[in-house]
């Protein structure tokens, strides 16, 4: 039997057709209860909005931000609960940008998950104001926009379970996990100006099949290969929730990134490999057609936690 601990949020769902991914900022003068209030009540929320169609599958994670936590929760802090490392190398950035709360809503309806949205910002609009709001949908057989299947080599079951659950490792937030959020926006002209074999080099796996390239003929700097790495000998995942948004009047094409791990380290160290090289300067060529415009980090805390959760100040 595994063993029990705290509840997880959602954070392993089945892929849905649709996403709301919401950022918010804190108000300087926020009453920090009405977020814990929200918080406590978020799974009612869910329960209301989503009840009307179960079978949508609707849920929400819920995550906060490094310089948020005092002021919200104080008492102790998850172990690695930093601001979002911003990266530069070249003409590649990863910017770090505003962000305290965040809201992965996720249903195969987008109604649903537009109705939690609202339903959250009537209990927030006096405390926090929208940072970011991408509203994400699946593209054909859960492609990007780029044209390639997305989200192949994600960790399923239990293996996915142990990639985001933090464990002993912190046991005063075991159940919780870290996430990093990236808007990237995708300069797709270009990209369509590449032959097909440039692109599945950079990649690193076919484009009609999703096929992995051979080992013998996938360059090191493909994508897959920079955001292969190892701890021990043992091959590091994470979860990846990744949706295509976009814009076609304003010829605005994006992928929405959103990396679960149970430590920031593992997503930090792709990151690195993708932005800087690895070694530095063997960059991914996503980057040269690919900007990131947000970069976030959060702690998303046990169910259990989000419940019941302590002010700074109350004992224990
Ligand atoms: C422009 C943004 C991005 C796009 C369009 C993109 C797209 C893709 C695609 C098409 C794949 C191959 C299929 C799959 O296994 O899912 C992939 C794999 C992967 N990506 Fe990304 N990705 C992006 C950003 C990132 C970032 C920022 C990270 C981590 C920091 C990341 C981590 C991974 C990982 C871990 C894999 C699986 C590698 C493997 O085990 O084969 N991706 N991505």
């Amino acid at each position: 039997m595994p063993a029990a601990g705290p509840a997880s949020q959602p954070v392993v769902s089945p892929l849905t057709r649709a996403a709301i991914y919401l950022v918010l900022s804190l108000k300087p003068d926020a009453d920090a209860s009405v977020v814990r209030d929200v918080a406590a009540d978020l799974a009612a929320l869910v329960r209301s909005v989503g009840f009307r169609d179960p079978q949508s599958g609707l849920c929400c994670v819920l995550g906060f931000g490094a310089l948020a936590w005092d002021r919200l929760f104080g008492g102790p802090r998850p172990a690695e609960l930093h601001p979002f490392k911003e990266l530069r190398a070249d003409a590649r950035h990863a910017p770090a940008t505003p962000g305290d709360l965040l809201f992965h809503i996720r249903a195969e309806r987008m109604d649903l998950c537009f109705e939690l949205a609202s339903r959250l910002m009537d209990r927030l609009a006096d405390v926090a104001t929208s940072a970011d709001e991408v509203h994400g949908f699946r593209y054909f057989d859960a492609r990007d926009l780029l044209g390639f299947v997305d989200g192949t080599e994600n960790p399923v079951d239990q293996a996915a379970v142990d990639a985001v659950r933090i464990g002993d490792e912190d046991a005063a937030f075991a159940g919780g996990s870290y996430v990093i959020v990236q808007k990237y926006l995708h300069d797709l002209r270009a990209w369509n100006a590449l032959p097909t074999e440039t692109q599945e080099r950079i990649v690193g796996r076919r484009k009609l099949s999703d096929i992995e390239l051979d080992d013998t003929v996938k360059p090191s700097y493909a994508h897959n290969a920079l955001t292969t790495i190892e701890e021990n000998g043992r091959e590091m995942k994470i979860l990846r929730e990744n949706m295509p948004f976009g814009r076609a009047g304003e010829a605005e094409f994006g992928t929405y990134f959103i990396g679960y791990a149970r430590s920031p380290r593992t997503i930090e160290q792709m990151l690195e490999n993708m932005f800087i090289g690895r070694p530095a300067g063997n960059y991914d060529r996503l980057l040269d057609f690919s900007r990131a415009v947000t970069g976030g980090l959060f702690f998303v805390p046990s169910a259990d936690f989000l419940d019941d959760p302590p002010s700074p100040g109350a004992a224990g």
